[in-house]
């Protein structure tokens, strides 16, 4: 998805293997911490703050997704209202941590579309320099297995700017589905942009794991 104004404003190798994520008695206290292929996910921290700002404000990073905080204080607000939003069950943000580092270089969110979390919409972004490394992948495979094993989630939709190459196609070849285009359905700075619209749903993902898990062996 267009990292959602929603989210904003309310303040992701081939085939390796990888580690089931974690399952917390109730991730709404906490996300736990998972790992696969060169990546780490975990909640988000106040002292990302910097590393995120300069990432994520990047020109080419932010073209095709709500401008995100550009402020200090903005980012911070930002990581208190993800732990909120957390905390009631509405929504989660993960940072993305490269293997051998210690500070996140991206993120990934959920958010319900529904009370019962049975669909969602996803969103991601990770700074320039990690763009074509395998990093969106490896993440957003744990992103993905974490909305359908511990969100409960059924289908999980996201949203691309039409004018988004690279996000478009790094849903296409994570498997999503291209359902078809939301004209007009994105404002930003005062101008409406169409929209792609994704889906991946849980029987599908599974399926597609244990093919592509099976190739593998
Ligand atoms: C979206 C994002 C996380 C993807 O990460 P990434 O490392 O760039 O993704 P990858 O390189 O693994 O995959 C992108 C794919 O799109 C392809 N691609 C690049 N430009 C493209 C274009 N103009 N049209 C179609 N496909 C394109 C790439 O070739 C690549 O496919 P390949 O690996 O088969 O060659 C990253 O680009 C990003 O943070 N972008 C800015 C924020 C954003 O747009 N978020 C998504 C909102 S939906």
């Amino acid at each position: 998805m267009d990292i959602s104004v929603r989210e904003w404003s309310g303040y992701t190798s081939s085939i390796a293997p990888r580690r089931a994520p974690e399952t917390t008695s109730d991730w709404r206290m906490r996300l736990p911490v998972i790992s696969g292929s060169g990546v780490t996910l975990r909640e988000l921290r106040m002292s990302d703050t910097p590393a995120l700002l300069d990432l994520l404000g990047e020109t080419e990073v932010a073209r095709h997704i709500s401008p995100p905080p550009t402020t200090v204080d903005g980012f911070e607000r930002f990581i208190a209202w993800a732990q909120q939003e957390r905390s009631a069950g509405r929504y989660i943000c993960f940072a993305v941590v490269p293997e051998g580092m210690d500070t996140a270089v991206g993120i990934f969110q959920i958010r319900q579309l529904d009370p019962q979390f049975g669909t969602a919409e996803w969103g991601f972004a990770i700074g320039r320099s990690m763009w074509g490394t395998g990093l969106f992948r490896a993440a957003a495979r744990l992103t993905v297995d974490f909305a359908f094993d511990t969100l409960g989630v059924y289908r999980l939709e996201a949203r691309a700017s039409v004018a988004n190459g690279r996000g478009n196609g790094a849903l296409a070849k994570i498997g999503a589905v291209r359902e078809g285009v939301l004209r007009r359905s994105f404002l930003r700075q005062g101008q409406y942009h169409d929209q792609a619209l994704w889906s991946i749903v849980r029987d599908d993902w599974r399926q597609q794991q244990q093919i592509g898990s099976a190739a593998v062996h």
